[in-house]
């Protein structure tokens, strides 16, 4: 029998405390040999203490353990954000996951605000650079706080992290039979930063005859999604791009509380969260879409190489949505639990 894999939870703030319990509770239905090991880091614990994320946080993520499950981060007790930016951007700038992987599968026809669009239109990938751009933190404000502010942040664009996060996504075509790849940048304005990924992009696609390449402007590629998203397949672009294209490809797929992601540097310890934040509105009222922490859940699972169970849980999701067992914001009646339990059932039978 395989050693189980290990993993460290942390469910952070708002629906994150109520999302990830729920998808842990379908993990454990499942097959997979799993090992839960939970840390209270998050707004709670930040009010209480200051910590954020203990000195040796991330190392020991790395040492110990096969996978990072997160919830969200974020809460209004803590203005700065500053636990959720120590925590999350933390990881995945200090444990350089550079990949953002999202997939854009929509489950089932209800679900997408588009008109006609089916299941067979929106099935795509986001690989989103998660450790460069402008969210590298760099500028600054000089004159601060007088009517001659000015204030700089700069887009860090590094020939390293531009070729390996571009390298990724033909990898992770080729790996999942997918058949193009679309960089999708600004360079007619941004021609310094532009011009790098557009090198780069054509001199690492050499690599890879057998998949399509294309390009697209940001602007247009919006477009797209929402006129022709059957036509795409693996998107990579830069941090704040993929940033807000998510959330559009989100939307296609029935709202932040379907999509799943992955924070990934092949061969190290990675994290996997929903894509959506810690919504406190809506927090503690049972109310929270699980599936796109269950989904993230799958994601890790087949992260790990457990495949059969990944698809096991899929399978169960997607029953779900077909059979209206589901929480409100994607036109069910069931709570948050609710929701888990039943495609906990169904995982387990
Ligand atoms: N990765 C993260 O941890 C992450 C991501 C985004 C935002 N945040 C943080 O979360 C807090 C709230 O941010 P926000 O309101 O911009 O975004 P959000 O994703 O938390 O919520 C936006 C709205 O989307 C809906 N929604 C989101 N997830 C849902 C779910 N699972 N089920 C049903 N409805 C859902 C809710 O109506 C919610 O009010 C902020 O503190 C923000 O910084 C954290």
């Amino acid at each position: 029998m395989t050693a189980p894999k290990r993993i460290a939870v942390v469910q952070g703030d708002g629906i994150g405390k109520e999302v990830i319990p729920a998808a842990i509770e379908v993990l454990r239905a499942s097959t997979a040999p799993l090992t839960f090991t939970h840390f209270d880091w998050g707004a709670d614990r930040y009010v209480i203490d200051g910590t954020t994320i203990p000195p040796d946080g991330f190392q020991m993520l790395a040492r110990d353990f096969d996978a990072i499950f997160v919830g969200a981060l974020g809460d209004p007790r803590v203005p700065s954000n500053i636990h959720a930016k120590e925590i999350l951007l933390g990881m995945r700038f200090q444990m350089d996951l550079y990949a953002n992987v999202r997939p854009v599968k929509l489950l089932d026809a209800s679900l997408c605000p588009l008109k006609n669009a089916t299941p067979a239109d929106i099935n795509f990938t986001v690989i989103r650079e998660n450790t460069e751009g402008v969210y590298a933190g760099m500028g600054g404000n000089f004159k601060f706080g007088t009517p001659d502010e000015i204030a700089t942040q700069e887009d860090i664009n590094t020939r390293k992290g531009v070729e390996r996060i571009i390298r990724f996504a033909f990898d992770y075509a080729r790996a999942n039979g997918r058949r193009k790849v679309l960089m999708s940048d600004k360079s007619n304005v941004m021609t310094h930063a532009g011009g790098l990924w557009q090198r780069v992009f054509k001199h690492v696609a050499s690599d890879y005859p057998e998949i399509a390449i294309q390009h697209m402007y940001v602007d247009a590629l919006c477009l797209q999604m929402v006129r022709e998203p059957q036509s795409l397949d693996v998107i990579v672009t830069n941090n704040m791009f993929g940033d807000i294209i998510t959330d559009l490809a989100a939307a296609l797929q029935g709202g932040l509380g379907m999509a799943a992601s992955g924070n990934i540097h092949p061969g190290r310890t990675s994290m996997f969260e929903p894509v959506h934040g810690s919504a406190p509105p809506i927090a503690g009222k049972n109310n929270a879409n699980p599936m796109g922490a269950i989904l993230t859940g799958a994601m890790m699972l087949a992260h790990l190489g457990l495949n059969a169970e990944a698809q096991k849980i899929e399978a169960a999701v997607l029953a779900a949505v077909r059979e209206k067992k589901t929480t409100v914001d994607v036109g069910g009646t069931l709570g948050t639990r609710e929701c888990a339990s039943w495609i906990a059932k169904h995982v387990a039978e």
